[in-house]
């Protein structure tokens, strides 16, 4: 009889998430059943993403969103396709999208217990859809408060810590699936010949000290000096502490986020002039990306505070951010705590 040793075990997004649903005995395969769901979206999007080009898909649709942002048509669609996905698996009661005013709540479905409610980000970085540079989707996912009927908005005005699980998807120059439910990060690259994500980066940490800066340094005169001086600290040249670090900046946070999370560096989108709380949204953005970097072993700040214990008062609320290697983002908070003034900058 000939042994064969099967060398290389592909474990597909699918497979892994049984197998960690199998590490919860008394799990009930819902939330499972809503990641799958979410991985089965993207590869739609995917799909759509790597055609744009081709078809009557790409362009604006002549209208704004509620930020007075124009949308795309991608982003119209991706929002369409993960609520159509949800709306339909039977475990996800409603959602709230950054292309939506307000929250969503699903019909009720006999027999699913629709326990779990989804904040969205379905197209992060509309302004490079049309100019082949990485775009994403963002989640989170969190258990309902609300028993029985529609969903009302505090079930989706949770803090970040009472995060269940949260992901991104990145279309890139390959696309992956990251996400973590709380106990390790873990990423799958999509395989387009057998059409399945696999696991490709087991367990991310992130490097406790990096050298990248992501930040849009265009705003320099809008920002508090503080945040300005942590920037010249970037530049300046430091043989110990590798700097000058390398400034990288996409305009797709996923895209930086993702690129950090990796390579070890900090993302910051600080507070500016006419802009109080910055730009990116704590329910779409900012916490999901916390829930993974920490988990990860990183930090995600707002300067002042942890934005995971931030407490939602309304669903596009802002929030400046400051996130990636702990060792990064404390030494920006050491530039902040030593200027009062970003307390008052953009009033
Ligand atoms: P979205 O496309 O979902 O509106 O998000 C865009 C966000 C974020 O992805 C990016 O980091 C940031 O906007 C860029 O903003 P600036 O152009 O102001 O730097
Ligand atoms: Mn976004
Ligand atoms: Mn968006």
């Amino acid at each position: 009889m000939i042994h064969h040793t099967i060398k290389h075990k592909v474990t597909t997004l699918g497979g892994f998430i049984l197998e960690e649903q199998r590490a919860y005995p008394w799990a009930t395969g819902e939330l499972s059943g809503l990641l799958r769901d979410m991985g089965f979206s993207a590869k739609i999007i995917n799909r759509d993403v790597n055609k744009a080009g081709l078809v009557d898909i790409l362009g604006a649709t002549g209208d704004n969103n509620i930020y007075g942002e124009e949308v795309k048509k991608l982003d119209i669609f991706a929002n369409k396709q993960f609520l159509y996905s949800l709306q339909n698996n039977g475990e996800c009661a409603g959602a709230a999208s950054e292309e939506n005013d307000d929250f969503i709540s699903f019909p009720s479905q006999p027999k699913s217990s629709q326990k779990y409610v989804v904040c969205i980000d379905p197209l992060d970085g509309s302004s490079n859809i049309d100019v082949n540079v990485s775009i994403g989707t963002i989640f989170g996912i969190y258990q309902r408060i609300s028993r029985g009927g529609p969903c009302v908005e505090s079930d989706f005005l949770q803090p970040g810590n009472k995060l269940v699980a949260a992901g991104y998807i990145i279309y890139g120059s390959s696309t992956m699936f990251v996400y973590t439910t709380g106990q390790s990060v873990n990423g799958f690259t999509y395989d387009p010949t057998i059409g399945e994500f696999c696991l490709s980066h087991p367990d991310i940490k992130i490097p406790r000290q990096g050298t990248i800066y992501s930040v849009n340094e265009s705003y320099k005169y809008k920002y508090a000096q503080a945040v300005n001086d942590f920037i010249e600290y970037c530049k300046q040249i430091d043989k110990e502490t590798g700097r000058p670090y390398s400034s990288r900046y996409v305009g797709s946070m996923v895209a930086d986020f993702h690129r950090n999370l990796i390579k070890g560096g900090i993302f910051l989108y600080p507070a500016m002039k006419g802009h109080p709380h910055g730009k990116l949204r704590l329910l779409f953005e900012c916490n999901p990306l916390s829930f993974i970097v920490e988990t990860a072993g990183g930090k995600a700040t707002n300067g002042k505070e942890r934005i995971l214990d931030l407490v939602p008062e309304k669903l596009h609320q802002r929030t400046p951010i400051y996130i990636g290697s702990e060792d990064m983002v404390n030494k920006a908070m050491e530039f902040l705590n030593a200027k009062e003034e970003i307390a008052t900058i953009g009033t």
